[in-house]
């Protein structure tokens, strides 16, 4: 200590001034300098911090860009449409842990014995005889769910949307075009537990019913009060299903499709959310058409769980007309020609000499019929109405070649007389009963009323040269018809898809369309690109999207929502 102070001292007083002063000087400079280094250290030590912190910050950042990108749907786009190139596929969650878990929850809603795993039913809800579909092993739903109400509907699609399983709709499933297959697995809500009508108001004629009341049913009761409801698509369909499809049948030449029959709708959209989309005035203009956006859209938009539909007044008198023409062209000149003149008709059919024969062959009507290309005319009116334009349809087809003209004179003969329309599917069908590898692929086009005839003798003479047995049947006053073509499974099923391909291309070239009243399903989904635009389609996708982002609601319908996998084709 003490030797220390001494040499200090002695430093100090050996030092000259400016030895003192340049000492002070480097002093300085070895401070600034080490300040500097200090200061450069620090600065070292933060940038190098900022990088770590930069590194961990992009990490989390990273990996909740990760669990986003597994949890929610990609983040919002700018663009107006969405085009195919561009999606995400669908992620679900089919796992048998989550279907598990999942069953327990509806359990909780509907009850044990309102679920559904048996095999049968699992096929019978996925897929038909008559779809034009060929049902694929794995397109079945691991449960059936039977829902009572819409509390119970938005209660399944909450679980649905947040355990992330798809979900098809079924009502009457006679729908064509592989509507309800269940290409994603997940469940199938049947709504045959909710079929009541729940209140006919007669004085605004309208009627409020639950999705699986049948059209046939729901007459019955109207008819009590005189009231009638016109769309009638195929025997055994439902309201659910008739909004799903957008039908029509045999009456919408005079009274219009199921678009135009349809004043509101409760539905349940994907994520369980319940929405009227009007109340009942027979006419609006407040706000989106969300009920026509509804009306055709195949289950992919949301569930029906309630409809109000206009009814109108049961027609005084009708009756029918049967007439047969030597060539499916002179018939078809008969259709443009009658609806040319404006005869105010409730329906045209066209049934040809295939059609017949096969009916013939049946047996399932009490009359038999002239082998060849017939038209079925439907009347109403007041009784002196109804007889005027007999005549004059009388006549026009006199004009137009025909051979034989019927028509009834009494209630029963209209029964027999319109019957064999009725069969026209399943005559067909009976052409090959008997052999299991038989199938029946039913599709429909429409074209404007003056290509008619154009296209249905093309479309005769691509079935002729075949082979295959194929029938013209259709609601030609709007234009529209079926082929029902018979095949064999195992070998003529491309054959059949070329009849079908080549009929669609026609109608489209003709500035028709794919499916007048059948949809698009899964079959004819390649075809709208086609017919409206890739652009329009693009549009459909963003809505569907919009509404469904995690595409759980009938995915794959419609529109395609995924870009083409490996090997699969392109249908056009
Ligand atoms: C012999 C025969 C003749 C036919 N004739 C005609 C005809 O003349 N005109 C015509 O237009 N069609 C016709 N069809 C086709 C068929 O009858 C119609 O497409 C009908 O509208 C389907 O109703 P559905 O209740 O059977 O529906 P489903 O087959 O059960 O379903 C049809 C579509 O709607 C969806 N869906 C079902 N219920 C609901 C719901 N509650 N909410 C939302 N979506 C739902 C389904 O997922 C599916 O995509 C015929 C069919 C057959 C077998
Ligand atoms: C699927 O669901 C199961 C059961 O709920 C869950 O354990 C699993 O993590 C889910 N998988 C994905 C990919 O979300
Ligand atoms: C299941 O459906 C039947 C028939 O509609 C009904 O009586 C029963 O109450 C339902 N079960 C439950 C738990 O809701």
């Amino acid at each position: 200590m003490q030797r220390r102070w001494a040499s200090e001292d002695k430093k100090n007083e050996q030092t000259p001034f400016h030895f003192q002063l340049f000492e002070s000087i480097t002093q300085r400079v070895q401070k600034e300098k080490e300040e500097q280094l200090r200061q450069a250290q620090m600065q070292n030590r933060t940038a190098r911090g900022r990088f770590f912190a930069t590194m961990t910050v992009c990490f989390i950042a990273a990996c909740i860009g990760y669990y986003w990108g597994q949890a929610l749907p990609p983040p919002p786009t700018t663009d107006s449409t969405a085009p195919l190139e561009s999606t995400v596929p669908p992620k679900h969650n089919i796992s048998e842990a989550n279907m598990e878990a999942a069953w327990t929850d509806f359990r909780d809603i509907v009850g044990n014995e309102n679920i559904t795993l048996e095999r049968s039913e699992l096929e019978s809800h996925s897929g038909s005889s008559w779809s034009s579909h060929p049902a694929e092993p794995g397109d079945v739903p691991f449960c059936v769910v039977k829902p009572g109400n819409t509390q119970e509907v938005s209660a399944i699609m909450k679980i649905c949307h947040e355990r992330k399983i798809p979900v098809t709709a079924y009502s009457g499933g006679t729908s064509l075009e592989g509507h309800f297959a269940a290409t994603r697995g997940g469940i199938c809500i049947d709504f045959s537990r909710m079929d009541k009508i729940i209140k006919l108001h007669k004085e605004d004629l309208d009627v409020v019913v639950q999705p699986a009341v049948g059209w046939e049913i729901l007459n019955e009761e109207l008819a009590k009060d005189n009231l009638f409801f016109p769309p009638d698509p195929g025997p055994g369909a439902m309201i659910g299903g008739m909004v799903g499809t957008g039908c029509s049948g045999t009456n919408a030449y005079r009274y219009g499709t199921m678009k135009d029959w349809v004043l509101s709708l409760t539905v349940v959209l994907a994520d369980g959310t319940i929405i009227k989309t009007r109340q009942r005035p027979r006419k609006s203009s407040a706000g989106y058409d969300l009920t026509r956006m509804f009306v055709g859209s195949e289950g992919t938009l949301g569930l029906v769980t309630e409809a109000t539909l206009k009814v109108t007044v049961k027609p005084q008198h009708t009756s029918v007309a049967v007439c047969a023409f030597p060539s499916v062209r002179q018939a078809a000149d008969c259709v443009f020609k009658v609806v040319g003149a404006g005869v105010p008709i409730a329906a045209i059919e066209i049934l040809d000499d295939v059609q017949m024969k096969c009916i013939n062959d049946a047996g399932m009507t009490k009359k038999s019929w002239k082998n060849a290309p017939t038209l079925f005319f439907k009347f109403a009116g007041t009784p002196s109405s109804v007889k005027e334009q007999i005549g004059q349809v009388q006549t026009l087809a006199k004009n137009a070649g025909s051979v034989s003209f019927e028509f009834a004179k009494s209630e029963q003969e209209r029964e027999d007389l319109w019957q064999a329309r009725k069969e026209a599917l399943w005559s067909v069908m009976a052409q090959g009963s008997g052999d299991e590898d038989m199938a029946v692929w039913t599709t429909d086009v429409a074209v404007p009323i003056s290509r008619l005839p154009q296209i249905i003798e093309e479309t005769k003479e691509n079935i002729g040269k075949s082979g295959l047995l194929g029938s013209i049947v259709g609601h030609v006053g709007d234009g529209n018809f079926h082929s029902i073509i018979l095949y064999n499974k195992k070998t003529e099923y491309e054959k059949a898809k070329g009849l079908v391909h080549d009929m669609v291309k026609r109608a489209i070239e003709l500035e028709g369309t794919a499916t007048g009243e059948h949809g698009v399903g899964l079959v004819k989904r390649d075809y709208l690109p086609h017919e409206v635009s890739t652009s329009t389609v693009n549009a459909m996708r963003r809505l569907k999207l919009a509404f469904d982002p995690l595409c759980l609601l009938n995915c794959d319908k419609i529109v395609r929502v995924q870009p083409l996998k490996k090997g699969e084709v392109d249908k056009w």
